[in-house]
């Protein structure tokens, strides 16, 4: 029988890993392009040209050419990156802008990114409208406000043209693309659209709001966050629209790619190892102190590894840092971030100097070496719509202490009486959002850690735990083909009952 021929998706997204990264949004997007190939579907991934992107490129062809987009001239250009088939928005006025994809030296939003992002996502349009033959989709896969108003253009200047299915991912609903409404006459859309059921929001412009409200499909990056967002504590604001839009919202989890992530051909570790071969992990233990300023000892050494932020609990370890080091444990960080939360892990830095340690920064090499040599990793989140530093935890034998909420509530095995009587358990989750929870759980690890026999048990069943792609790719590719082979009706612009 002939191999059925390959689903063409187009993918929509303001960053990707390695070319450039902000979070995890850049993991994700560039772990899924090779996952999905083994699901027979062929993911192009529609990228701005930013410098680092640009400067990735292998073969670059103009594939289409545009005199006056949003401003200025823009090419689409089709190339790879090794492997991986990407087209790339071309538009110097829009992208040509060193570091931060989103946000100015100062740390300010750039003042034109609705302009650019819209500028991305109608590129994305025409290309699902056929109207650029080098690459023609069957469906689109917009990733977060960047992208999300692909299906807007779709629904209002897509009379007439092809309709493409499409999806849209919710990678963190904190970031919904809020825009002043003088933005509106630089969108290109019809004035219809500035309205409760179109891009209107609050007197503004939403752009994840209008993505919500036309897409095909919602997706999210865990099956607990698909339900959080859809309660008011949740939902951000958005939570009315994703319940009237519910039957089209679904989580699958991310996962790890663990090609760039695995201990046993890890360029950053001092010793790589295996589930075989775990005592050797000390080495990297030494090295992490040494690379932090700690003293050896044998005691045990918590790592994060995080953007400095509210959402990401931080805040509660700072406040909990002294009853965690009067405990008798240590703690690393590497990360940046908010001022207010890196000057109090400062100050706790400055009190334990021997037992806790700060690194302000951006560094994957370290934060491989983290995995590879801390006991723990700390991920005390308020929210986290999935988390992939749990995923390499648990790969590398760096036990997972978690928060029980979104994917971290998904993909960690809390060591309780049973988990550990059934050789299943394979991390730390805790329900108290609060300095003391976050104590109580760093206690608990305090204990398990001095039981070695268990201790061990808990590190392979974690490195034993399939945190891949394979799985998740094959929901995604599932999902494709169901839209594909079943255009649901023409997602509704009809106002909110
Ligand atoms: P988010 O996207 O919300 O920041 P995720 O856990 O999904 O959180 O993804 C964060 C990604 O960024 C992970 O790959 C993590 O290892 C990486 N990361 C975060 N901070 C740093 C840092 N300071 N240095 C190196 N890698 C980091
Ligand atoms: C977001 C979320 C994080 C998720 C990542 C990739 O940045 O905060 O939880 O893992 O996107 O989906």
């Amino acid at each position: 029988m002939p191999a059925a021929a390959p689903l063409r998706v187009l993918g929509v997204a303001s960053e990707m890993f390695p070319l450039l990264k902000t979070g995890g949004l850049a993991d994700v997007v560039g772990a899924l392009p090779a996952a999905l190939a083994r699901c027979g579907v062929e993911l192009h991934t529609l990228l701005p040209g930013h410098p680092a992107v640009l400067a990735a490129l292998t073969g670059p062809q103009v594939v289409a050419q545009w005199p006056d987009w949003f401003g200025g001239p823009a090419r689409l250009l089709a190339a790879r990156h090794g492997d991986t088939p990407l087209l790339v928005l071309d538009a110097p006025h829009l992208h040509a802008r060193h570091g931060n994809p989103y946000l100015d030296a100062t740390g300010r939003d750039w003042p034109d990114n609705p302009v650019r992002y819209a500028a991305l996502a109608l590129a994305a349009a025409q290309l699902s409208w056929g109207e650029v033959p080098a690459f023609v989709p069957d469906l689109v896969h917009a990733h977060d406000w960047q992208a999300a108003l692909v299906p807007a253009y779709q629904h209002y200047l897509g009379a007439g043209r092809r309709r493409l299915p499409s999806v849209l991912t919710i990678h963190n609903l904190a970031f919904q693309g809020h825009f002043e409404a003088e933005t509106w006459p630089h969108l290109r859309l019809p004035d219809i659209a500035f309205a409760i059921e179109g891009l209107e929001y609050h007197g503004g412009i939403g752009f994840l709001k209008a993505g919500l409200q036309f897409a095909d499909a919602i997706t999210t990056v865990s099956p607990t966050y698909a339900r959080e967002i859809l309660t008011p504590a949740g939902g951000m604001g958005l939570d009315a629209m994703l319940r009237w839009r519910a039957a089209a919202v679904s989580g699958i989890v991310n996962g790890l790619d663990t090609t760039a992530w695995s201990p046993a051909d890890d360029p950053h570790l001092a010793q790589r190892y295996d589930a075989h071969t775990l005592p050797r992990r000390e080495a990297n233990r030494r090295a992490v102190e040494q690379a932090f300023g700690l003293p050896p000892d044998d005691s045990l050494l918590l790592c994060m590894v995080s953007r400095l932020t509210a959402q990401k609990g931080i805040d509660l370890v700072a406040a909990a840092l002294d009853g965690i080091v009067a405990a008798g444990a240590r703690l690393v960080v590497l990360g940046t971030g908010d001022a207010a939360i890196e000057a109090a892990l400062r100050a706790a830095a400055a009190r334990h100097p021997t037992r806790v340690a700060l690194r302000i920064g951006y560094d994957e090499g370290l934060s491989h070496l983290l995995h590879g040599g801390a006991d723990a990793i700390l991920v005390p989140s308020r929210f986290e719509p999935c988390g992939l530093t749990q995923l390499s935890g648990l790969r590398y034998g760096c036990v997972p202490v978690v928060s029980r909420v979104g994917g971290l509530a998904d993909t960690v095995i809390d060591a309780n009486h049973a988990a550990l009587a059934a050789g299943v358990a394979t991390g730390i989750v805790f329900d108290e959002l609060s300095p003391q929870g976050v104590l109580q759980a760093v206690q608990r690890c305090l204990d398990l850690h001095a039981d070695a026999p268990r201790w061990r048990a808990l590190q392979l069943a974690g490195l034993r735990s399939e945190v891949g792609w394979r799985a998740s790719a094959a929901e995604y590719a599932a999902l494709y083909r169901r839209l594909v082979a079943a255009p649901p009706p023409h997602a509704s612009g009809s106002p909110l009952p």
